[in-house]
């Protein structure tokens, strides 16, 4: 099929490798010119493993073009999927001027019939808006119109496998032919018929994905619903940390055991600093817009996002009860990015920390091994280092801000030799608590009170590290 894309962020860009390595044609345009030379020349502006190879086999494959002229775009596809940004205002609602613009300009340049696919994540009720709009627009009346909601469901720095192997696939249509279509769109993903790229561990997958038929509305909610739900998660297990910090119990013996019944899973029950990125902290802001709107207590989802926003706040009073004063200490950080496997750091909480370390007249130094970059950009008074040790030359304290696992594997003795006060607050729960004592650490984290240690359920440390501890 001959799909479009509009708007090659983070989600267009994993949504047309992943059609076109589905065995779609694809052509994707976005209102950044220097994007799209960037592409054109296979640079890619996000960090996301696999995509570069995806992206670079399917345009020599020439089943993947990038265009800056938008209404070729619209023009060319019979698909058209929008995936165009939709920030948070000043309100936490999501700002849809971008969708509205697309909109317009679809209506302005179709010749002919097309499906509209909203992909970007949109309150409910956003598909009647677009219908409404495309209608109104629209310059050649004999052209018609269907919108359809598909929902993208993809985590940062497992995108590509989550959209190649998806657990689902939600289609919100309201008449046969866009269902037609839309089936016919995700067949070969459905049907894990294509041949997959290597390296990815889902492959070949033995489950098949399950496509759920919705309505329009009840697609837009789904996703909503869904990103507040792994949110609320979060809080919980966050809130149960602190419970066990007081009672003197570990989290995630208490989260391994609640895990194991089916009705809650083991997945997003990591307790530390909360959930960052671009799409939990606004999705749930904008639902509880939506709700409020609608006069649907949202207490719930408030509760979640003030527990999620007090992690900063306890994380910075570990370090204050620590370090006692924070004026004119070293402090070293380990990871910037929001999560680990991506450089993003919108929303993450080490922006916040370190602004308010530095504030308090402390001294950072940070390592990242993706997002350095995008941070110096905006914290220019941190010094960056080039490898992990050096960040830890002379420190107060150093702090693990992001759960990449290389930090685990790092000589944690030579860490502790270079450092003033061997001191680490750990804000992602990542390291062996026990390991840490036996080599000398004064250790923090959250929820893991020191007497309460359970070796067998937290992640090893490298063993090099522990056993050059243990001799
Ligand atoms: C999320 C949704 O998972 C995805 O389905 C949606 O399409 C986009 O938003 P993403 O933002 O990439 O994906 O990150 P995710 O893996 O969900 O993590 C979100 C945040 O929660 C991160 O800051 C992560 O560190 C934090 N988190 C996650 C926890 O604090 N504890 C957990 O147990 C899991």
């Amino acid at each position: 099929m001959r799909i479009s894309v509009i708007g090659c962020g983070y989600v267009g860009l994993v949504t047309g490798t992943g059609l076109a390595e589905a065995g779609h044609h694809v052509i994707c345009t976005d209102n950044d010119p220097e994007r799209i030379a960037a592409l054109k020349a296979g640079v890619i502006p996000i960090y996301e493993p696999h995509l570069d190879t995806m992206l670079v086999s399917n345009r020599r494959a020439q089943r993947l073009s990038f265009t800056s002229d938008a209404g070729e775009a619209v023009r060319e596809g019979e698909a058209i999927f929008i995936c165009v940004g939709t920030p948070p205002l000043e309100t936490g609602e999501a700002d849809l001027s971008a969708i509205d613009n697309v909109a317009r300009l679809i209506a302005a340049e179709a010749c002919e019939s097309k499906l509209v696919v909203e992909k970007s994540t949109v309150p409910a009720q956003t598909g009647q808006q677009l219908k409404r709009v495309l209608e109104v627009y629209r310059r050649n009346t004999g052209v018609e119109f269907r919108v359809a909601s598909n929902p993208e469901f993809l985590r940062e720095g497992t995108a590509v496998e989550d959209f190649l192997h998806p657990d689902r696939v939600v289609i919100g249509v309201e008449d046969e032919a866009s269902e037609k279509q839309l089936r016919e769109v995700y067949r070969p993903i459905l049907e894990q018929r294509f041949k997959c790229p290597v390296h990815l561990s889902g492959c070949p997958s033995t489950q098949s994905p399950r496509l759920v038929v919705t309505t329009i509305n009840s697609a837009e909610l789904i996703k909503h619903a869904s990103n507040s739900f792994l949110a609320m998660k979060i809080s919980y297990a966050n809130m149960i940390a602190d419970m066990c910090e007081k009672v003197g119990a570990n989290i995630q013996e208490v989260t391994h055991a609640m895990g194991l019944d089916p009705r809650i899973g083991p997945r997003f029950l990591e307790a530390g600093l909360g959930f960052g990125g671009f799409c939990l902290p606004k999705d749930v802001q904008a639902f509880i817009r939506l709700a409020e709107r609608s006069g649907v207590d949202a207490g719930i989802l408030k509760e979640a996002e003030r527990v999620n926003k007090r992690r900063i706040d306890l994380f910075l009073d570990k370090i204050r009860q620590s370090l006692w004063v924070v004026k004119d200490k070293q402090v070293g950080v380990l990871g910037l990015a929001f999560k680990a496997n991506t450089d993003d750091i919108r929303f993450a909480p080490s922006l916040e920390i370190i602004r308010r370390l530095l504030a308090e007249g402390a001294q950072v130094r940070a390592y990242d091994q993706e997002a350095m970059d995008r941070t110096s950009a905006i914290l220019p008074h941190v010094r960056y280092s080039r490898e992990p040790y050096e960040v830890a030359e002379g420190a107060d304290a150093l702090l693990i801000l992001t759960e990449w696992p290389e930090f685990r594997q790092l000589d944690w003795t030579r860490i502790y030799s270079v450092m003033d006060r061997p001191l680490v607050i750990d804000g992602r729960n990542l390291l062996n608590p026990g390991a840490m004592l036996d080599l000398g650490f004064e250790y923090h984290s959250f929820g893991r009170p020191t007497e309460v240690l359970t070796p067998h359920l937290i992640p090893p440390m490298a063993s090099g590290a522990s056993a050059r501890a243990t001799a």
